[in-house]
């Protein structure tokens, strides 16, 4: 009882109980989270530290950038419960919602012009920190591919890992949201003689495939650009058939917050665990990590689609309420 008391009064003020709506929809930091309310900093700031005190959130610093999340586990529950009781049509909750897509399309619209600016010269600029050879042998190794199996590759950029899975498996599909990115990559897989593979424009947030049909999925150096980098491991798990295997390649967490100033970067890399707990929501099981050193880390996490997804779950109980 003195958990539900302590998360009330944590709670108890119209401030705190829109910060815990805001964070129902991912990570924010704190001059997002500054910008959305309309309030100074020392004030969100304060009723942050009420709400971290009392452990409805979790308070994590990457560089210069502070995030914070709802907790995990029990109190987070709380934190959700409080969130529910809020009217969906509470004004409110209506235009922060709104502001906070605004500043989600805007940050998109930046990494768009990015890539759109980028992408002629991506094949150089992606072997300045990482030791691509080394990545492509450890990837080739660890998600053995057959003639008959059908490959994924979100986030395909220029094509790299077609390049180095496609000729190993009977079809690929690459998707990227840059047009740009796709008609680079489009010259390459021809001239790399990759007729088994295609491209096509998609937000890798939202995919439009007929679930459950990929024996591999891959996401290679996408989700340290992403708001949302758990929503692309969703949709992965979705695509994939039961048995089906996911492959994430990430940088490991660093502090060269250059990156996120010129290069887009949302996070300053991934720790083990967090990718780990994404994967699990998702119902998958991880079978091996790999680290591989560089001027910047990298990280492989190779998971399996043990059972049903939590996008199945959730039809599943969809359905069956519908039925009742
Ligand atoms: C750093 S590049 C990596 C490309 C490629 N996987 C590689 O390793 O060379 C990240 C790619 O993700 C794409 N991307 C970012 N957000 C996306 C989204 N929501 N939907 C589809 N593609 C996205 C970008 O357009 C870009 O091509």
């Amino acid at each position: 009882m003195d958990g539900v008391l302590e998360a009330l009064r944590a709670a108890a003020d119209p401030t705190r109980l829109r910060i815990l709506g805001l964070l129902e929809f991912g990570e924010l930091t704190v001059s997002e989270l500054v910008s959305i309310l309309s309030q100074s900093q020392p004030r969100v700031s304060r009723h942050l530290k009420i709400l971290v005190d009392a452990g409805l959130l979790d308070r994590f610093r990457e560089g210069s950038w502070v995030f914070h999340r709802l907790s995990l586990g029990e109190k987070g529950a709380r934190a959700r419960a409080l969130v529910a009781l809020i009217p969906p049509d509470d004004p409110l909750r209506g235009h922060d919602a709104e502001r906070l897509k605004d500043i989600q399309n805007q940050r998109a619209r930046a990494a768009e012009d990015y890539f759109a600016k980028y992408a002629p010269e991506w094949d150089r600029l992606r072997q300045l920190d990482v030791d691509e050879e080394a990545v492509a042998a450890a990837v080739r190794d660890m998600l053995p591919l057959t003639k008959q199996q059908k490959l994924l590759d979100l986030g395909t950029g220029t094509g790299r890992m077609l390049q180095v899975l496609g000729p190993d498996v009977g079809e690929a599909l690459g998707l990227d949201s840059s047009h740009e990115m796709l008609s680079v990559a489009r010259s390459n897989v021809t001239q790399w003689g990759l007729d088994n593979c295609q491209l096509r424009q998609a937000d890798i947030l939202a995919l439009p495939l007929v679930y459950g049909t990929f024996d591999a999925v891959v996401l290679h150096q996408v989700l340290h650009f992403l708001d949302r980098p758990w929503t692309a491991i969703g949709e992965a798990a979705h695509a994939l058939a039961p048995g089906g295997r996911l492959l994430i390649v990430d940088l490991g967490p660093h502090d060269v917050e250059e990156l996120r100033e010129n290069h887009a970067h949302r996070r300053l890399g991934f720790a083990d665990e967090e990718i780990q707990d994404w994967l699990e929501a998702q119902g998958l099981k991880v079978e091996t990590i790999k680290h591989l050193p560089g001027t910047l880390g990298v990280s492989i996490w190779l998971a399996r689609r043990i059972g049903v997804t939590a996008f199945e779950n959730e039809h599943h109980r969809m359905t069956l309420g519908a039925s009742q």
